[in-house]
C-alpha cells in the first residue's frame, strides 16, 4: 500500500462504521433555525452566522449548555426524522455504511416531548436508510449523567415498549462529579432487559471512571477513554481485552481536552496497542463529520493508508454487528482497500 498520507477522496471512500455520534449533535445551524421557526421556539439567536459564532467552547460544560439549548427546537416526530435523515446522508457521503447512534431522550422528555415521538422519528429514518442504501444501524439510549439515577430508571421504563428498536444504553453529559458508579442500578436493570452497554468515560474525567464503566456498568466500549494513558494497569487491561475506544479527535480539540490535534495522544493510544476508532461525536458543533475526523488525524500524525484502513477495520470490530455481518463489512473494506493499493 502507498506510504504517503491518503487523500480525502480515498479516506472518504473507505467503508467505515461510526460508533460515537450524538444525533442531537448533528443539528446544523440552518436546520436549527428552520425548526425554531416552524415550531415557534425562541432560540435567542437571530441568524445562522450568529449561531455559528457562538460555537466557541471552553470545555465540555460550555458546549453542553448550547447543545441542550439547541435541542429545544426538536418537538415533532418529523423533526427527529429530518434530523436523522440529514445525519445519515452526510455520514453516507463520507463512507459510513454502519452507524451506532446515541440519542438523549431526557433532554426531550423534560420539555414535554414524549419518548415515543423521539424514538419513532429516529427509527423511521434508520429503517429507511437500511432499506434504501443497505446502511445498517443500532440505536443507543444515552442517560444524562448530571441527572439522578432515578430519572434514568424512569427513562428506561418509558423505553420499555420500544426496546426492540434499541441495542444498548450509554452515559453522557457532564462527566466530572458524575461517575459511572452513580448509575450501577440502572445499567444492571438494562442488562436484565438484554441491552448492551457503553459509557463516556475518561474524556474530562479520571482513569478511575473508566475502571468503573468497565467493572460496574459492564461497558462493552469506552466512549472517548483518552485519559486511560495515566494508568498503566488500565491500559494493560484495555489492550488485553481489545476494548474499543471511540475516540473523537476534532471534539477533543474543540472542548480543550487537548490544545491541538498534533498535541493530542491519538498516536500514543495506537502505539500502546489499544483498539482505537475515529468518530465525530457532535459534528454540527465540532467542525466535521467522520471523514473529516479521519482526514484530520491522518494529516496531524502522517498516517499512511494501511494505518487508516486499520482504523476503519477497528470500527467494524468494535461494532455491535453480528459476527457474519462484521465479516461481510470487513470483506467490503478489504476489497476497497486492495483496489487502492499498488
Ligand atoms: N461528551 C459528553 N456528553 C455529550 C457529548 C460529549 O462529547 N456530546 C453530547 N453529550
Ligand atoms: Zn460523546
Amino acid at each position: 500500500m502507498r506510504n504517503e498520507i491518503p487523500t480525502k477522496e480515498l479516506i472518504w471512500s473507505l467503508p467505515k462504521a461510526e460508533l460515537h455520534l450524538h444525533l442531537e449533535g448533528t443539528l446544523e445551524p440552518e436546520m436549527m433555525m428552520q425548526m425554531a421557526k416552524r415550531n415557534n421556539v425562541a432560540l435567542g439567536y437571530q441568524s445562522v452566522a450568529e449561531l455559528r459564532e457562538a460555537y466557541v467552547f471552553a470545555d465540555l460544560q460550555s458546549f453542553l449548555d448550547i447543545y441542550y439549548a439547541g435541542c429545544s427546537v426538536l418537538v415533532e416526530e418529523q423533526d427527529f426524522y429530518d434530523l436523522t435523515i440529514a445525519y445519515l446522508e452526510r455520514a453516507r457521503s463520507q463512507g459510513v455504511c454502519h452507524a451506532e447512534v446515541f440519542f438523549d431522550p431526557q433532554s426531550h422528555t423534560s420539555r414535554g416531548v414524549s419518548f415515543e415521538t423521539v424514538v419513532r422519528g429516529i427509527h423511521r429514518a434508520l429503517e429507511e436508510y437500511q432499506a434504501s442504501f443497505q446502511m445498517s444501524s443500532r440505536l443507543i439510549l444515552s442517560f444524562l449523567r448530571h441527572l439522578s439515577e432515578d430519572d434514568a430508571l424512569a427513562t428506561l421504563e418509558e423505553a420499555t415498549p420500544f426496546l426492540g428498536w434499541i441495542t444498548a444504553v450509554g452515559l453522557d453529559s457532564s462527566e466530572v462529579g458524575n461517575p459511572p458508579s452513580k448509575f450501577t442500578r440502572v445499567f444492571a436493570r438494562a442488562r436484565e432487559r438484554h441491552l448492551l452497554a457503553v459509557a463516556h468515560a475518561g474524556e474530562e474525567g479520571p482513569p478511575e471512571y473508566i475502571w468503573e464503566a468497565l467493572d460496574l456498568l459492564h461497558a462493552a466500549r469506552i466512549d472517548h477513554g483518552v485519559r486511560c494513558l495515566g494508568d498503566a494497569a488500565l491500559v494493560a487491561r484495555l489492550v488485553a481485552r481489545q476494548t474499543t475506544l471511540t475516540v473523537c479527535p476534532l471534539s477533543n480539540v474543540k472542548l480543550h481536552v487537548f490544545p491541538t490535534l498534533a498535541g493530542s495522544n491519538f498516536a500514543d493510544l495506537i502505539d500502546e496497542g489499544l483498539r482505537v476508532t475515529v468518530n465525530s461525536d457532535d459534528p454540527a458543533y465540532f467542525g466535521g463529520y467522520i471523514g473529516d475526523n479521519f482526514l484530520a488525524v491522518a494529516e496531524a500524525f502522517a498516517l499512511d493508508t494501511a494505518q487508516v484502513v486499520q482504523l476503519a477495520r477497528n470500527s467494524f470490530l468494535g461494532s455491535f454487528l453480528s459476527e457474519p455481518d462484521k465479516e461481510l463489512r470487513l470483506h467490503q473494506l478489504s476489497s476497497v482497500a486492495s483496489s487502492i493499493s499498488f
